[in-house]
């Protein structure tokens, strides 16, 4: 017997439906997801922007920030990442229940973990956000430039280069972010995703 068998966990008395009821609308994890350069962040944070006008309570998990702290002892290797999401999607679980719109802007690369998110916190809370942006746009844009990095052996593991990424198949939207303009991935997002928080 070990030392967890003993933890039981205790129901609290204001619930979900309490806190969603209270703040007129349902919180939800919108999961973005796609290569690092594609616009994930960007996307994640003008969305913030729109809810946060309209009066949601949001917040934003983002994989360069959490990466900085909570997970700061993980790498890229492929546990590793797995780590990172199960981390995330725990601390998004508990920004759910306290009634907050969670975005989460990480590569997650790997088909299985972001169906474990999605288990996790329910599929109904669960929106998934594919940013498409083929590899050659993210590394022609290299915006931090370590897709040069990555091509010239300096960084191991870059995703698109020598670590896979298992694009989805059955997201909730896709977002053509190598065609289209911000303000027209952000209405296809508005139209998707504010209906399933409305109450
Ligand atoms: S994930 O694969 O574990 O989901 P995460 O989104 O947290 O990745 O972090 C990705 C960010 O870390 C990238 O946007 C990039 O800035 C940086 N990074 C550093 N090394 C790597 C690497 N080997 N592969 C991908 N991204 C990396």
């Amino acid at each position: 017997m070990s030392s967890r068998d003993n933890i039981i966990p205790h129901s609290h008395t204001i619930t979900l439906e309490d806190r969603s009821r209270k703040n007129g609308y349902n919180p939800m994890l919108l999961w973005f997801t796609g290569l690092s350069g594609s616009g994930k962040s960007t996307l994640a944070s003008n969305l913030e922007v729109y809810f946060h006008k309209k009066g949601y309570n949001t917040y934003i998990l983002d994989g360069d920030n959490v990466r900085s702290g909570l997970n700061k002892d993980l790498d890229f290797s492929e546990d590793d990442r797995k780590e990172n999401i199960r981390r995330i999607a725990e601390v998004s679980k508990l920004f759910i229940d306290a009634g907050i719109i969670v975005l989460t802007a990480f590569i997650s690369p790997f088909r299985e973990d972001r169906q474990w998110a999605k288990d996790l916190v329910g599929e109904k809370n669960f929106f998934e956000i594919y940013v498409d942006c083929p590899l050659e746009v993210c590394e022609r844009r290299d915006v931090k430039g370590l897709y040069k990095k990555a091509r010239s052996g300096q960084i191991k593991n870059f995703t698109g280069i020598n670590s896979p990424f298992e694009v989805p198949t059955d997201a909730d939207i896709n977002v053509d972010t190598a065609n289209l303009e911000l303000d027209e991935c952000l209405t296809q997002l508005v139209q998707k995703v504010e209906p399933k928080i409305r109450l």
